[in-house]
């Protein structure tokens, strides 16, 4: 028990370091400005890390009172959508860091003391304290998005370093065939699983093929130059419609420029990286690029049972490692079963899929992590799979499931293609 009381306050503990390194270099003006009115400003996911962990392990498992009961509502992501965030009486950079501190402070003093009752759903394998630890990594993943998007300034952390050279594309066969029969989807074992993984359930899938890798920048290229977004014939009806209203002509952050393409990667505007995963594409260009080249985008059933066995970590600040993806093929020792590479670690790959619950799903233990966004009628989100270079092993898994609406492109997300055999 005590071994895994220790390894819950280390696992605290590194998010937190991760979370404050991050913000570091930050000054308090871009701390509290609004980049875009998609992201909340870095102040506010700051405190509601603090918040949520408030509520979990200070009040519904301590018994605790709230530190200002206004933060119920200032905090809480869906009494206030981003864009409306700035107007509200958040804390700034010093008091939010001095709650976040305080807070962390009163929750290992409670974990001290925990049993982790067996018996109860919320203290077993110290499940409460995975979700509030996954928690906090997922909002340094936003966060870093919201860095991304702010113009004009270069993260000091985030240009070091280089991506590590993938596989020679001369030797990668350019799909995996997986045999059709079925598969095990999702997992009743993993216990800091979400309840959107659960439970396990055998699915059947026919044969497919799948990309070996990512669709790369260069390959990703040839469907810009080929006029990919002007052909109304490779997009699906709505994504037609975004990309009209939108003006959508290339990815995010792509600059064209004499002779080429460059990007702008926190604040850097450098080379397109030929072999780099595509990033910062929406679910319809995905789509589009998907049916140009005569495919299609998988299933998350599809991914799922393609990943089988597949382990990566994207190593976000790991030494001599820079914010981005890593080439494509760099990692085989990650690849699935079937021999499908970047998997996991890469960026988050778009699936075909929107966001459902499995067959015997049950809402654990709040009904906002997963199940308000499945309802019918609500607004269609697609899943994403994988995981990207700046997720967190804990949110990354084989069966870990993300969701996005599909216009969105501000996430580090990518694709790879399927089709039917
Ligand atoms: C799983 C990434 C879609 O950011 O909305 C953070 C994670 N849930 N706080 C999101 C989450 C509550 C969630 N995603
Ligand atoms: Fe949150």
């Amino acid at each position: 028990m005590s071994v895994l009381r220790d390894q819950i306050a280390s696992e605290l503990i590194a998010a937190r370091e991760r979370t404050l390194a991050l913000l570091e270099p930050i000054p308090d003006p871009l701390l509290i400005a609004q980049h875009s009115p998609l992201m909340s400003p870095l102040v506010w996911d700051l405190a509601h890390i603090g918040h949520y962990e408030e509520l979990w392990l200070l009040r519904e498992i301590g018994a605790g009172d709230p530190t200002d009961p206004r933060f119920d509502d200032i905090y809480d992501a869906f009494r206030h959508p981003r864009a409306e965030r700035p107007t509200l009486d958040i804390l700034g950079p010093s008091e939010a860091r001095d709650f976040v501190a305080d807070v962390r402070k009163r929750a290992l003093d409670v974990l001290a003391v925990s049993s982790l009752d067996p018996d109860d759903p919320l203290l077993a394998d110290g499940f409460v304290y995975g979700m509030v630890v996954r928690h906090e990594h997922q909002h340094d993943e936003t966060m870093l998005a919201t860095v991304q998007l702010a113009e004009g300034y270069a993260h000091p952390d985030a240009g070091e370093g280089r991506a590590a050279a993938g596989a020679d594309p001369g030797v990668l066969s350019p799909t995996v065939l997986v045999d059709g029969g079925p598969f095990e989807m999702g997992t009743s074992s993993d216990p800091w699983a979400y309840d959107n993984e659960r439970p396990a359930h055998v699915v059947e899938l026919p044969a497919f093929r799948i990309d070996t890798t990512p669709v790369t920048n260069e390959a990703y290229v040839e469907f810009v130059d080929a006029g990919g977004y002007d052909d109304e014939s490779h997009w699906s009806d709505a994504g037609w419609a975004w990309r009209t209203e939108a003006g959508l002509v290339h990815p995010q952050f792509w600059i064209r420029s004499d002779g080429g393409w460059t990007r702008r990667r926190f604040g850097r505007v450098e080379p397109l990286p030929a072999r780099e995963p595509v990033q910062h594409v929406c679910w319809y260009e995905a789509d589009a690029y998907a049916r140009w080249r005569g495919a299609r985008l998988p299933t998350e059933s599809e991914w799922e049972k393609a990943a089988h066995g597949a382990t990566g970590d994207g190593g976000l600040f790991r030494p001599g490692r820079r914010f981005g993806p890593d080439e494509v093929g760099a990692h085989p020792a990650g690849a699935s079963s079937w021999g499908a590479f970047d998997l996991i670690g890469g960026v988050w790959e778009w699936t075909a899929s929107d966001f459902a619950a499995y067959p015997g799903f049950r809402s654990f233990p709040y009904r906002e992590y997963s199940e308000v966004f499945f309802e019918p009628g609500a607004t269609e989100y697609k899943v994403l799979r994988g995981g990207s270079w700046a997720a967190h092993p804990s949110t990354c898994s084989v069966t870990f499931r993300n969701w996005d609406l599909p216009i969105r492109r501000q996430i580090f997300a990518g694709f790879r293609c399927a089709t039917d055999v």
